[in-house]
């Protein structure tokens, strides 16, 4: 009988393509996919390590799992960001029987094969060119409309706070053919947007016998695919935003007016303490720059409350930064300090945690008045929407994003998911935008 394959994946959104890339690999030896646990043959953890709280409730799933071993056979595995991260702590605690890093995918079938109670498998080596540009696939999503297709690996970055270049190890892009390819054939199978994720997405870069490839020049290939396939990306570094990509975005109404650009703080001490490569008037430009081309651009972005050293001062700059941009949404979190980065090495995480808690809160409570005017903004506007399917809190509505990442919900009348839908906003919440059909 086929074994049965149950993953439970955290962190971001690569994570969730990679799980992909997962069960492809093991489908092609026979695994079958399944969503219980109670059933499953191999369960496996595709973890996130990026703050401590991740790893803290990720921590507490692999004790549950481990009680699923109580049924003969049952193999417990963690692969992902954390495998990478705790390989020997997680092996000599005997709690799992296989821990396997991000660049090793290729090697579960034999690593399954070869574990018994008494030889647990790891193998977390990281690679210089790995990025299963050949593997396709196999969807996880439940709409089968929107699809997330991963552009590149790894980050060469070294922003001070951040685990991810340990986890993930070295910047490499995959091969524009075979990703022009993967777009090609979801669009062939129905889905109407695809996502190119990366966590610098600006500096893909490709060069063979053929020429170079950048990614605004990745954006229109993909973009050419279909009027009716449109495309979005994240992550975008504020530093590498270039003219040519944001001119591009512009030249294609197929690639959605939306842009992910994490300023992480608005003072330019902190920034450059956390070696983000950009000031806040640097910031401040690039995002003039989007507005003057686009002015119905979208714009979100990630913040980081009591870094070291941050003063109230500091955190006044981030909230006034907040202010002047206006973004529509914000990833929003409480610095956590991470082992073996930068920062951890070189300054005291010093921001007491009560005075984190309260810088954050206000961080969110100004986000929330600014994204109540960002959706209240755009009542009376006209939107095409890709309908993904219907509304989570009411099945008689359909929900789907306008190109600027705004999620509208509004009457079926004769649509249906994948189909574009013109409406007209009526109202709107924090996070959603309540409409009309026109
Ligand atoms: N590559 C993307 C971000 C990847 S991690 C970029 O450079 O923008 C996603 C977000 O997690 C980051 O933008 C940051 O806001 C947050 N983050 C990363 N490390 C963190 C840490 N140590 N503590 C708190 N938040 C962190
Ligand atoms: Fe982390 Fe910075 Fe790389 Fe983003 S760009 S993944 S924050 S190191
Ligand atoms: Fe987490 Fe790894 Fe993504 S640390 S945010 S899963 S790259």
């Amino acid at each position: 009988m086929a074994k049965k394959l149950y993953i439970e994946t955290y962190g971001c959104q690569m994570n969730v393509s990679d799980t992909e890339v997962i069960f492809s690999i093991l489908g092609k030896e026979g695994y079958q996919r399944t969503e219980s646990i109670g059933e499953a043959d191999v369960i496996l953890a595709n973890t996130c390590s990026v703050r401590d709280n991740a790893e803290q409730r990720i921590y507490g799933r692999i004790g549950e799992f481990r009680r699923e071993k109580s049924r003969p056979g049952v193999i417990v595995g963690i692969v992902g960001c954390m495998a990478e991260r705790l390989k020997d702590k997680l092996l000599d605690s005997h709690e799992v029987d296989l821990v396997v890093g991000p660049d090793a995918y290729r090697r579960l079938p034999e690593l399954i094969e070869a574990v018994s109670p008494e030889t647990p498998q790891i193998d977390v080596r990281l690679s210089r060119d790995e990025t299963y540009a050949d593997i396709i696939p196999v969807r996880t999503d439940r709409s089968g409309v929107s699809a997330f297709i991963s552009i590149m690996r790894g980050c060469n970055n070294v922003c001070s706070y951040c685990v991810v270049p340990y986890t993930r190890g070295a910047e490499r892009s995959r091969n524009p053919r075979t990703i022009v390819r993967e777009a090609c054939d979801v669009f062939s199978k129905g889905y109407r947007e695809v996502t190119l994720l990366g966590q610098n997405v600006d500096s893909y870069f490709w060069k063979d016998e053929n020429g170079t490839v950048d990614f605004a020049d990745l954006l229109e290939r993909v973009a050419a695919i279909s009027g009716d396939l449109r495309v979005r990306f994240a992550t975008s570094h504020p530093k590498d935003i270039s003219d040519k990509l944001i001119e591009t975005m512009a030249a294609h109404d197929n690639i959605c007016r939306h842009i992910h650009l994490p300023v992480q703080s608005g003072s330019t001490r902190l920034l450059e303490k956390m070696r983000r490569k950009y000031t806040r008037e640097w910031y401040l430009e690039r995002v003039s720059k989007i507005r003057e081309v686009m002015p119905d651009c979208g714009l979100t972005t990630d913040v980081i409350a009591g870094f070291c050293s941050e003063t109230e001062e500091d955190h006044r700059e981030t909230l006034s930064l907040m202010e002047e941009v206006g973004f529509d949404w914000a990833f929003m979190f409480q610095y956590s300090e991470r082992p073996g980065t930068l920062a951890a090495r070189n300054y005291p995480d010093d921001v007491p945690p009560q005075e984190k808690t309260r810088r954050l809160n206000e961080i969110i409570e100004l986000q929330n008045r600014i994204s109540r005017e960002r959706y209240g903004a755009d009542v009376g506007k006209r939107f095409r929407v890709l309908v993904e399917g219907p509304s989570k809190k009411d099945p008689a509505m359909l929900c789907g994003r306008a190109s600027n990442n705004k999620m509208c919900v509004f009457p079926a009348g004769n649509y249906h998911k994948g189909d574009y839908a013109e409406v007209l906003v009526k109202d709107f919440t924090s996070a959603t935008l309540i409409c009309d059909i026109v």
